[in-house]
């Protein structure tokens, strides 16, 4: 490409560009010393769209942080959506809850605090989409939580599917990155889902799946 930079930047200035809520949301992961983690505006778009397309009412995300990726959920949703979203830290959690106060999105939005497994085993399948951004190494754990938890139709997406492209270097087998692989693997073999990863930041793992 011309330069990827400038190109990023011309896709997200047109499509993607911040209001001052995500601005401000981004801004208080440094003040309160959150990680800088979350997706970018453009990934948060190209979710958006997924969203649509799939008609998504009901979203279940792994990992809220400071609820940067929710806001984005949540406004892709419509006035009845709801996102089920689950977070451990319990610092992480009270940023997100102010976050989506400021972005006027708390009737539409359900944060679950505790472990994810233990969360994700709570829940009754019909989720209309699934968003795995938390830890790396049970990924594999968490694809069968979420395919499970899916309606036949649903959107299933898995964030930082290329682990800065640990994924395809043969030496490193960290537990993150066998985690990753492990799902990405499931999920390019799985007969039920039609799957790919769109190279979008870190890799963003997208499938349908077909059949329960
Ligand atoms: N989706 C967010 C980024 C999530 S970062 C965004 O884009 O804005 C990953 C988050 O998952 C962190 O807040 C971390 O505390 C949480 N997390 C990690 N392991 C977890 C687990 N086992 N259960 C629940 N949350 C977990
Ligand atoms: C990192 C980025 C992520 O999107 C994530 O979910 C976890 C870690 C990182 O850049 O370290
Ligand atoms: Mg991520």
């Amino acid at each position: 490409m011309l330069s990827d930079d400038a190109i990023l930047e011309y896709i997200r200035r047109l499509f993607a560009a911040e209001d001052d809520v995500l601005a401000a949301v981004r801004q208080r992961h440094s003040t309160e010393g959150l990680p800088a983690i979350h997706i970018s505006s453009d990934e948060g778009k190209l979710i958006a769209v997924l969203l649509r397309a799939v008609g998504a009412r009901r979203v279940l995300e792994v990992g809220t942080l400071g609820g940067y990726s929710g806001i984005w959920i949540a406004r892709a949703l419509p006035d009845d959506g709801l996102l089920t979203t689950i977070e451990r830290d319990p610092k992480h959690a009270g940023v997100a809850r102010e976050s989506f106060a400021d972005a006027g999105v708390v009737d539409r939005v359900e944060l679950m605090e505790g472990d994810a497994l233990e969360v994700l085993a709570q829940l009754e399948p019909g989720f209309d989409a699934v968003f795995l951004d938390a830890d790396k190494e049970p990924l594999e754990a968490y694809y069968h939580e979420a395919m499970r938890l899916l309606r036949v139709g649903g959107l299933l997406l898995c964030d930082n599917a290329l682990l800065n492209d640990r994924v395809i270097d043969d030496r490193d087998d960290a537990e993150d990155v066998r985690g990753i692989r492990a799902c990405n693997s499931l999920a390019a073999k799985d007969p039920r889902l039609t799957a790919t990863i769109i190279p979008v930041r870190d890799g963003l793992l997208a499938g349908i799946k077909e059949s329960g």
